[in-house]
């Protein structure tokens, strides 16, 4: 164990300042200062307010989780940092601050996707992910059902959400009914007293003709707010655990149905779900089920290892650094529309200019393909 890498990893692509350090496999610490509280009363993250609690709860979280792991920076192996996608501005402020604690400590520097971060996680749980993984992705930024041949080079998107990521749908939900944000939490709760079958909302892109393996969360979100309007009109009272329990019904109905047709059609006998939807009390069990039922060995890790945090970017950056892995260079930009087929990212080429990009590396102006997905969901998207 004491040979295996020990990396500290950052994380502010959104509304969590986290930091983990992690051995290996093992998780040592995980600290988290979160901006949460701060945008709960504009209903969605507003990015500058993100990006001023991250410069403030920065070198803070950075002590607590060194302390926490009975560690000295010094013996760090790397630095992994969340380099993509999020907010532009919350990002920028890890990746300094990496750089500046990796330059100053001379440690070799990990910048990595979060997307691929959220399916590493799930190592510190359970141990060494089978190769290839299936991955499901269901967070407030994203949905996609990944292909992982190799977690820290080779990650391939078979599918994604057209319109709102789950999570998304979650925090609109919830706000059309009046619940305060973030929506994910409590409408699980709320669910738990509710009927998941009182109210048939539509399952999006479930026809014969639709995509096998792309989600889409808009039009269930649109026919929940014209159900609980047409209620209050009519001047009933709006039964909240139903409409809760009967639209997360439709969410990971159609999240767990497409993650296993995924599995069989690509002969892969295990499914690991991450992101913060995998919380989901619901999705949890339901997937289980369906997963036995088919054969398919189930991976989701503990609720807090799949909401955003810094273990799960130590988790990459310590797998990078036991496989080898080429670090970052000093030059390593934060690019908010990271696609997820780059899960680390080089820095830029030696005599980048802008508008050009040098083959590997991420000069501005790049074209990027139709793979990544949106930032996360804030007021402006
Ligand atoms: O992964 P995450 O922490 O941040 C992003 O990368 O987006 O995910 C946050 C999202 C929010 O939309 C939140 O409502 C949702 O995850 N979420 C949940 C639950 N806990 C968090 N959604 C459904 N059920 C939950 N228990
Ligand atoms: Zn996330």
């Amino acid at each position: 164990m004491a040979d295996e890498p020990l990396v500290l990893g950052i994380e502010t692509s959104c509304d969590e300042t986290g930091v983990g350090i992690v051995r290996g496999h093992t998780l040592l610490a995980d600290a988290i200062a979160s901006s949460v509280d701060e945008h709960a009363r504009y209903g969605g993250v507003v990015p500058e307010v993100a990006s001023r609690a991250h410069l403030e709860a920065m070198v803070p979280t950075i002590r607590r989780a060194l302390k926490q792991a009975g560690v000295s920076a010094r013996d760090l192996d790397g630095i992994a940092v969340t380099a993509g996608p999020g907010l532009a501005g919350a990002l920028l402020v890890g990746v300094s601050a990496a750089k500046a604690y990796a330059y100053a400590l001379g440690k070799p520097l990990y910048g990595v996707n979060h997307l691929a971060s959220h399916i590493c996680v799930d190592q510190l749980e359970h141990g060494a992910l089978p190769e290839p993984t299936m991955a499901l992705l269901v967070s407030g930024g994203h949905s996609s059902l990944l292909l992982a041949p190799d977690i820290t080079g080779d990650v391939r998107p078979l599918g994604a959400t057209i319109d709102d990521a789950a999570g998304e749908a979650f925090d609109k939900v919830a706000r059309v009914l009046g619940l305060g944000f973030p929506g994910g939490p409590v409408i699980d709760r709320y669910a738990r007293e509710g009927d998941p079958a009182a109210i048939a909302f539509p399952r999006g892109l479930t026809g014969g003709r639709d995509p096998l393996y792309d989600f889409s969360f808009s039009g269930l979100k649109t026919a929940v707010a014209r159900w609980v309007e047409a209620r209050r009109r009519d001047g009933h009272e709006v039964p909240v655990a139903d409409v809760a329990a009967s639209f997360q019904e439709a969410v990971v109905d159609v999240l767990t149905r497409k993650a296993i047709r995924a599995c069989k059609d690509n002969g892969v006998d295990h499914l690991m779900i991450g992101g913060g939807v995998a919380a989901n009390s619901r999705l949890r069990s339901l997937a289980l089920e369906r997963c036995e039922g088919a054969g398919i060995r189930l991976r989701v890790p503990r609720p807090g290892l799949c909401t955003d945090n810094g273990a799960m970017v130590a988790a990459l950056g310590a797998e990078m650094v036991a496989r080898g892995r080429a670090a970052s260079a000093f030059d390593l930009p934060a690019d908010s529309s990271l696609p997820l087929t780059e899960v680390s990212v080089p820095g830029l080429p030696a005599q980048a200019h802008p508008g050009h990009d040098g083959g590997h590396g991420h000069a501005h102006g790049r074209d990027h393909d139709h793979l990544h997905e949106p930032v996360k969901g804030n007021l402006y998207g």
